[in-house]
């Protein structure tokens, strides 16, 4: 029987969820690994011009939201920040502040639109509890020009709403999702079809739906697209104009990463790429001191500065990259192979795999260790998953699954001395210690954390030289014990 919202129940999350790191976490980037922002936007467009924040430094009950603002498009900033408020009130309402399990709240907003004075931003909020996550998504457009601004349901004639709500559901069932009776009866989760729409450059509207909302919570959020021809005569002026900004968008994702058409060439393989150091023991674990630094999401604009620190101090490390960033940097993703660096996988586009069923577990773990493939490094053979968030099925992927066990938040907290602190304050001898290379506050922490750890006596070493030989689907989060 198909189940409403409510009823539906939702799949175990376990406790090192706290990591929330989305790949989104820069804010006016396409995506933390984009190579280049949107475009830039030329001159004269509607650039965003600083990063508004919403923050509850609860610790029993963290909220951290992020978003650009633009100076020329306050209805925008009206409407986005109205949107987070909402987030974060329902948030609150729903979750009791708790010391065990705090509950989280956390989300960005990212640039999905920048052509002449028009903007689109998609804002992307993970409410996050002891067993429970669930991401709400919306995207806004505003044009400098105008200084008008719209919500998705302001694309579409306000007569053509509901022809449009019908035609998604029945996109979405012509694509074999289970569409909820409650979708097609209610107004409500009706109007919240239209939440997050953009369209591709040949003008088809693209609708992500809500997780949890239309279709049951293992299917995540599914995209649905309608006709260039079918939605032409059910747009209103803003949703004409806004279609139009797309159409012109230089290489710009409007939706999911798996739909951009434009990705730098893959470096070839090169003949000085990887070398049996990479797996091969250097050092005696069971004797040195040995600790392995982990960095997830990327790579990033920082990764480079980061393989020099690394480096500067002879420390290899074990990078978990995304396959859509290996897609737009493939360039560093061979130089953390060629230099000795451990490359694994962190999924395609970090999607957390418990929501998926098993055949989208493996479509997100194989097209991420492609991507990472084609962009000059061995094929990885180690996974994390995002959020450190795994299920049986997980356990069935044919690889090892390392997690951590110094987790230095530093997506959370994005300052160079909190990291340092919580990395020397973690360390022990086989500990893994969980950092994002993405985030340039983590990265110009790294040679101060190599440094005082070298000081110590440490010798920073890879997982595979941390753990020696792994089995498929066994889950490590430490090298030896405290
Ligand atoms: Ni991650």
């Amino acid at each position: 029987m198909i189940s409403p919202r409510s009823s539906v129940r939702r799949p175990h999350r376990p406790r090192l969820l706290a990591v929330l790191a989305l790949a989104l976490a820069v804010p006016l980037a396409l995506s933390a690994c984009a190579v280049t922002p949107p475009s830039g936007p030329p001159t004269g467009t509607a650039a965003a011009n600083s990063v508004e924040r919403l923050s509850h430094d609860d610790p029993k009950r963290p909220v951290h939201l992020q978003w650009p603002i633009y100076d020329r498009i306050p209805a925008l900033n009206q409407l986005t920040r109205a949107w987070m408020e909402r987030s974060d009130r329902a948030f609150q309402d729903g979750n009791p502040p708790s010391d065990a399990v705090p509950p989280e709240l956390n989300g960005t907003g990212t640039e999905i639109l920048a052509t002449g004075s028009l903007v689109g931003v998609r804002l992307d909020v993970l409410e996050s509890t002891g067993a429970d996550a669930v991401r709400l998504t919306a995207t806004f457009y505003g044009d400098a020009a105008s200084g008008q601004a719209w919500a998705g349901t302001g694309l579409i004639g306000a007569s053509h709403a509901d022809a449009v709500a019908s035609a998604i559901l029945d996109a979405a069932a012509a694509k074999g999702i289970a569409v909820f009776e409650e979708a097609r009866t209610s107004a409500k989760v009706r109007a919240r079809l239209l939440d997050d729409v953009a369209f591709d450059r040949q003008g088809n509207l693209v609708a992500l739906l809500q997780e949890c909302d239309v279709t049951a919570c293992s299917e995540g959020s599914p995209e649905v697209s309608l006709p260039a021809a079918t939605v032409a005569p059910w747009l209103s002026d803003a949703g004409k104009s806004v279609r139009a900004a797309y159409a012109v968008q230089p290489a710009a994702p409007a939706t999911s990463p798996s739909a951009t058409p434009d990705r730098p060439t893959p470096a070839a393989p090169t003949a000085s790429a990887p070398t049996a150091s990479a797996t091969t023991a250097r050092v005696d674990c069971s004797v040195a001191k040995c600790v392995a630094l982990t960095f997830d999401d990327g790579p990033g604009p920082s990764t480079a500065r980061l393989l020099d620190a690394l480096n500067a101090a002879d420390a290899k490390a074990t990078f978990f990259v995304l396959g859509e960033c290996a897609a737009a940097h493939p360039e560093l993703v061979a130089r953390e192979a060629r230099e000795g660096h451990v490359v694994a996988n962190h999924t395609l586009d970090h999607k957390q795999l418990t929501r998926l069923k098993r055949d989208g577990q493996v479509s997100e773990v194989e097209r991420g260790a492609d991507a990472i493939a084609a962009a000059g490094a061995p094929r990885p053979t180690l996974l994390r998953p995002p959020y450190g968030s795994l299920n049986a099925d997980t356990k069935t992927l044919g690889v090892p699954l390392i997690l951590w066990d110094v987790d230095t938040l530093d997506w959370k907290h994005r300052d160079s001395a909190v990291v340092t602190q919580a990395a020397l304050a973690g360390a022990h001898p086989g500990a893994i210690i969980l950092m994002h290379d993405i985030h340039p506050t983590t990265v110009a922490a790294v040679p101060g954390i190599l440094a005082k750890l070298k000081a110590q006596g440490y010798t920073f070493v890879t997982v595979p030289e941390l753990l020696g030989t792994m089995s498929p689907g066994v889950v490590y989060t430490s090298g030896r014990k405290k």
